[in-house]
């Protein structure tokens, strides 16, 4: 003890540690001269031994990292490679969403948020789709166990990002340019191709004179930022009940040009997206008189644009929480 405190820089805290310490030091010397005695001294000396060793080796460890500290001794190897950190990946999805929402942004569109348990009001009767209408049964549905004072059940997981355009028309009012991402919810049995909850973005701008033209023009633009400068669009006609006329927006495939390959199953065109100009009773459950404004209304399936665009073969990655998949992004 008297000695390691004697003990006042590196070399001879080292030197210290051999000559007592280490294998050949003097306490393995001593524990060794023990096998000499009798059984009965063995065991009391052997004790007393080992209590020693122990309190030796603790003040060691404490001298040794007093001293390190204090003295800024390193007893560290600087010359072993550091440790690397690595970066965190952002969900192709967030990728996505990024892309489409600086694009939206530099066009003037706003980025509004949505809640996720939606009212039935909100998710399907503002979107002219009242109780009863055949069209609900195109989304299956999570209802929530929840019953209002009349009895009924008003409480959905919402079944698409729609309702926030009515939500941001009742706030802001007209002129609107707003664009909303967010997850939405299907009572789907799962595949490669389904899932119960995935993403969407969703679009409207409303003001006086808005026309089927704007909207072309809207989703030609979008399309050479997905998929490359030469895409085209086509629009065929599809029946979505929160707009008229309603359609589908098809893109040129991005793998083929156009020429027809497996991703496209031999068309030559993707559907990518709903869209159409927004139905007047839309505009008026947005508190807007559909005699002085009109509007065009779109919406995207994320999950399925980063498929085709990262060519992934399974739907349920994007929520499996596999680190490898997200680690190639
Ligand atoms: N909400 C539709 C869906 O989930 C997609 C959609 C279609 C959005 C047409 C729109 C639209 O805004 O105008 O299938």
């Amino acid at each position: 003890m008297e000695q390691l405190n004697k003990v006042k820089d590196g070399d001879a805290l080292r030197e210290f540690e051999l000559k007592f310490l280490s294998r050949k030091g003097e306490l393995s010397e001593l524990m060794r001269g023990l096998k000499d005695v009798g059984v009965e001294l063995k065991k009391e000396l052997g004790e007393m031994a080992n209590e020693i060793k122990k309190e030796l080796i603790e003040n060691f460890e404490e001298v040794k990292n007093n001293f390190t500290s204090s003295a800024g001794v390193k007893i560290s190897d600087v010359s072993l490679p550091g440790k690397k950190f690595s970066d965190g990946h952002l969900n192709p999805i967030s990728i996505i969403q990024q892309e489409l929402e600086d694009l939206f942004t530099s066009l003037g569109f706003m980025i509004e948020d949505g809640p996720e348990l939606e009212s039935d009001y909100f998710n399907f009767t503002a979107l002219n789709l009242p109780p009863l209408h055949p069209a609900r049964d195109m989304q299956d549905t999570f209802y929530v166990d929840l019953k209002n004072s009349n009895g009924e059940y008003d409480l959905l997981m919402r079944t698409q990002t729609s309702p926030v355009q009515v939500r941001a028309m009742l706030k802001y009012g007209a002129p609107l340019k707003m664009v909303s991402t967010g997850r939405v919810f299907r009572n789907e049995a799962t595949d490669a191709r389904h899932e119960h909850s995935f993403y969407q973005f969703e679009g409207i701008m409303v003001g006086k004179d808005i026309n089927f033209a704007n909207l072309k023009s809207l989703l030609e633009t979008v399309g050479k930022e997905l998929f490359g400068p030469e895409t085209e669009l086509r629009m065929r006609p599809k029946f979505y009940p929160f707009v008229e006329p309603g359609n589908n927006g098809e893109y040129t495939c991005f793998l083929c040009k156009g020429k027809g390959c497996r991703v496209c199953k031999h068309t030559g065109w993707l559907e990518i997206v709903g869209a159409g100009l927004v139905h007047p009773d839309v505009l008026r459950a947005g508190g807007l008189d559909p005699e002085v404004y009109s509007g065009l209304a779109f919406g995207f399936g994320l999950n399925r644009l980063a498929m085709l665009k990262y060519n992934i073969n399974d739907v349920r990655l994007f929520n499996g929480g596999d680190i490898r998949f997200l680690e190639q992004f």
